[in-house]
């Protein structure tokens, strides 16, 4: 049996994180092909393709097992265990994707090699910089014409401020693509372009051979040497310290469509990227090779099957030794939880997992006990820590059609505030209900799933107000003054924390000036 440290050790748990049409699902994809994960290598071009349009992007999205199965995919490569968490590509979900990010170890960032840095690629790079994440980088598409290589190095140091050391280096790009050095071996691995998009065994040939002019041509292997040359003289080499802080990326290059300098990159994760780390916790720190389980939940889908309103919580394991059956303590509420049917996530389907280790994301269905940001331990009153909410850029007031169903309205609104998308306030001067959201197209979603997991007619109309701040006080009558003085901009959340609606930023400041002893906060922990 296979101890607990050999079992963390074993474990890679990463994201991929791009911007959009930069190749992120054909990655996955292919990283999955080589995990022998092939049928669901379909399911997740599909959804590429149909995320294209919006609509087709919300049929799919109502169809849950799809979109479920292919939110954590795990694979098996060389002996380890791969979690490939997926981060949703909309921008409209920064939020779910930054919580998406504190349950991985590490992240890929794809790069177009035509187009670099792009808007997204930076956004989701921050968030992975607030929590010092290593970051391995892949140039796609290397089989079109792209920028120059080392433009592509000088940008990614620039513009993220990170040290970059190239671990492979493409031999041409676009029509004259030859193949990519592996500059940890100094070795050519050749591109035949006639081989098409399947997995097979490839051609290596060493880059000091003399018939590499022969096979790649003179010119492209006089060049080669000259960029390896310029590349050992320029580039730092690979600093594992540098990298697992943060501050230094190995970088990729191949062509996710032809399966091509793929495997280098699953060889460099498999090789450098991090067994599952330490989590930040109150009170203390969490090790993964601790014996007693623990862990966290970082995301909820709820209405996976909508006959029965079950949901799925999401938990990274971050120690012990997982078993089925199990009773943990749910810290929040301090009841004990039994897991009699937690589901890990191999390939297509769900499957009963009967034991998990640090690093491993199992799906406890549950009927809403659980929510994002909950810590279960064995027993010990710990709380992981930097799963925040965020407050929401924009409030509407709920419409309802039929007034008979405001309490079916209510349930459904709390579900799906649930999955930590939107979220609901209840105005205390008995108005209706404000919901919140990061960005306009989930008001588009919420009408739909009210629509079509509730049989209920929704809508979303103005509200007056601009944004929301979480309150807190130590001096419970101050807050009380305030919350008095802004009577119309008070509201409660989902649980019961207070809230004040700000109608603009003037009423914002205006507010904080008068009662400067209450804090205005724009994140709130779970
Ligand atoms: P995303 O998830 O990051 O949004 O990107 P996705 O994988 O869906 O890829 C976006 C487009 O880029 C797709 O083309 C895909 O085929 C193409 N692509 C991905 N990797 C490579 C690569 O290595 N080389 C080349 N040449 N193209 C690549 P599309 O025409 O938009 O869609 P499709 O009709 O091919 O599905």
């Amino acid at each position: 049996m296979t101890t607990l440290p050999e079992a963390v050790a074993l474990r890679r748990t990463f994201a991929i994180i791009s911007h959009p049409d930069a190749g992120k699902t054909t990655l996955t994809e292919k990283l999955l092909l080589f995990g022998g994960a092939i049928q669901l290598a379909g399911a997740v071009r599909a959804r590429g393709e149909q995320r294209r349009s919006r609509s087709d992007w919300m049929a799919i999205e109502r169809e849950r097992g799809i979109s479920v199965s292919a939110s954590v995919m795990t694979f098996e490569h060389r002996g380890l265990t791969f979690n490939l968490l997926d981060t949703p590509g909309h921008e409209d979900f920064s939020e779910d994707t930054y919580r998406t990010l504190t349950a991985v170890d590490s992240a890929v960032m794809v790069l177009d090699a035509a187009k670099g840095i792009e808007t997204q690629t930076r956004k989701l790079f921050e968030v992975c910089r607030l929590r010092d994440m290593p970051i391995v980088t892949f140039v796609n598409k290397v089989d079109r014409e792209g920028r120059d290589p080392f433009d592509l190095m000088n940008e990614i140091e620039e513009t993220l401020a990170l040290e970059v050391t190239p671990m492979t280096w493409p031999v041409g790009m676009g029509r004259d693509l030859k193949g990519v050095c592996d500059l940890t071996r100094d070795q050519v691995v050749l591109f035949d372009p006639g081989r098409g998009d399947h997995l097979v065994d490839v051609d290596e040939i060493a880059l000091t051979d003399p018939r590499l002019d022969a096979v790649v041509g003179a010119e492209a292997a006089a060049r080669l040497r000259d960029e390896v040359e310029l590349i050992r003289g320029a580039c730092p080499p690979f600093s594992a310290e540098a990298f697992l802080h943060g501050t230094m990326t190995p970088v990729f290059f191949g062509s996710a469509l032809k399966t091509f300098g793929v495997r280098e990159l699953l060889d460099g994760i498999a090789q450098r990227a991090p067994q599952p780390r330490e989590q930040p916790a109150t009170p203390r720190v969490v090790k993964p090779d601790e014996d007693k389980v623990t862990g966290f939940v970082f995301k909820v889908q709820a209405n996976m099957d909508p006959n029965h309103r079950d949901r799925v919580a999401f938990l990274r394991l971050c120690s012990g030794r997982f078993k089925r059956g199990m009773k943990l303590k749910h810290v929040r509420t301090g009841k004990p939880l039994a897991v009699y049917n937690p589901m890990l996530f191999l390939a297509r389907d769900r499957e009963l997992a009967d034991e998990a280790f640090p690093g491993d994301i199992i799906g406890i269905p549950n009927h809403g006990a659980l929510r994002i940001g909950d810590t279960l331990t064995e027993g010990e009153t710990l709380r992981f820590t930097g799963i925040p909410s965020f407050a929401p850029e924009i409030l509407r007031r709920v419409r309802l059609d039929d007034p008979m169903k405001a309490k079916q309205l209510r349930r459904a609104l709390e579900d799906l505030a649930e999955e930590g998308v939107s979220q609901v306030f209840k105005p205390v001067d008995g108005s209706t209900w404000i919901v919140g959201v990061v960005g306009q197209l989930q008001f588009e979603v919420l009408t739909a799933r009210i629509e079509a997991e509730y049989d209920l007619r929704a809508g979303f109309e103005a509200a007056p107000f601009e944004t929301a701040r979480w309150v807190h006080c130590d001096d419970r009558a101050a807050l009380d003054r305030m919350a008095a003085a802004n009577r119309t901009s008070m509201a409660e959340d989902r649980d019961g924390a207070m809230v004040f609606l700000a109608r603009n930023a003037w009423a914002l400041n205006r507010a904080k000036d008068d009662f400067p002893m209450v804090r205005f906060s724009a994140t709130r922990e779970h």
